[in-house]
């Protein structure tokens, strides 16, 4: 692996699309607690409770509302900013609801990736942008070996077909106005990431097995799973989000190799069935949690994509630190403490600083 050179957030400017959701929470305490300066740009927390809420997020970074869709709005909030560095990672995410709501996702995962390139355009000052997908971008082929950036794009639903749309149009941005070739001239580097199903504390969402599983604990009641044998790569919230850090600190070099799409995948272990979890998670909660299997399949899901995640070891020097199991016992103290009435801004900053210790 390559050696990890020094880096420090400090002071820089992060545009951070999707603060108020899951991921987008995590990232941006995680970049405030580096010293970056994060102006955050979202709809409103969908959930409640919710992460930016319970974690006080907006204590620590800027909270901006807004559509991404809705192009004057955003112009606004990133050009008055003045970012060096965007993430964007605002969409609707969820496989289930984009059977519902088709048009709305593809609204928001393509042109709405779409609006915040154009942006990136017409504000001079960004210099790397990180635009995050999904593993569930790849035609899935329903086979053993792991998915590379090179292989076809595809998805089934539409929730993983938009995301596939959302690489297509970062790509086609790139080639059209931020040439890699000619990067030194114009200076915005231009990288997609695709991770996979991530798991932590704080995640609320709707059709989600930790967070239904979470839902049904505390309300004592026995959780319905549907496909225990659906084996997914799943993998705490902080092992991408490094990723996605790593991948703008490099970008921000300017060296052209950096400017193209990256997968952040689990270890081949880790990619471990839902009843494997749902067994774990009933374990480390105690107060007699249980499941029991649902029938219903519900719609379509793809089987198990595995990702290969050879790039970003190779080019950025990531790798995966924390084995599934702990990563279990991590959410579980996380929804624990919050539970208790904890200091949860205080207790999600401590988990970083966990993770950061490993790296
Ligand atoms: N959670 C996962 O397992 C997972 C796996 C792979 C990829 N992803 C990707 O990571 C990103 C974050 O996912 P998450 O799990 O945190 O989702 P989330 O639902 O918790 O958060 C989504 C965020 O996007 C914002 N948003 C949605 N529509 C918007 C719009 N039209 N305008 C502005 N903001 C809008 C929401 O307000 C929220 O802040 C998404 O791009 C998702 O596709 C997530």
């Amino acid at each position: 692996m390559p050696e990890v050179r020094a880096f420090s957030w400090e002071g820089r400017k992060v545009f951070l699309t999707g603060h108020t959701g899951f991921k987008g929470g995590w990232l941006a305490l995680w970049l405030a607690s580096k010293g970056a300066v994060v102006r955050g740009y979202a709809l409103d927390p969908a959930t409640d409770p919710n992460l930016f809420t319970v974690a006080s997020v907006g204590k620590i970074v800027e909270d901006i509302r807004g559509d991404i869709r809705d192009g004057a709005s955003l112009e606004k909030a990133m050009r008055d900013f003045a970012p060096e560095v965007v993430f964007h990672m605002a969409a609707q995410p969820l496989v289930r609801y984009s059977y519902e709501d088709p048009i709305g996702t593809y609204e928001t995962n393509v042109i709405g990736t779409a609006r915040v390139l154009d942006t990136v355009r017409r504000t001079q000052s960004v210099r790397a942008v990180v635009s995050v997908t999904t593993d569930k971008c790849y035609e899935n082929k329903e086979w053993v070996w792991g998915y590379r950036e090179s292989d076809p794009l595809g998805g089934y639903d539409p929730y993983s077909s938009s995301k596939a749309c959302a690489e297509l149009v970062s790509a086609a941005y790139r080639q059209s106005y931020f040439p890699v070739a000619k990067l030194a001239e114009h200076g915005v580097a231009v990288a997609t990431a695709r991770a996979g199903n991530v798991i932590g504390g704080g995640d609320w969402s709707v059709d989600r097995l930790i967070p239904d599983l979470v839902r049904g604990f505390l309300a004592g009641e026995a959780v319905r799973i549907r496909r225990p044998k659906a084996i997914r790569p799943w993998q705490h919230v902080l092992e991408p989000l490094h990723g996605y850090m790593r991948l703008a600190e490099e970008l921000l070099t300017h060296d052209p190799k950096y400017a193209t799409a990256y997968n952040f995948g689990p270890s081949e272990d880790d990619g471990q069935p839902v009843e494997w979890i749902a067994e774990k998670m009933t374990g480390f909660w105690g107060d007699g949690a249980k499941w029991v299997l649902d029938p219903d399949p519900g719609v379509h899901e793809a089987g198990y994509l595995k990702l290969d995640a050879s790039r970003a070891r190779a080019d950025l020097g990531w790798a995966p630190h924390l084995r599934l199991e702990t990563a279990l016992e991590w959410l579980v103290e996380w929804y624990r403490e919050w539970q208790a009435g904890g200091d949860m801004l205080a207790f999600t900053l401590g988990q970083i600083a966990s993770y950061e210790a490993l790296l």
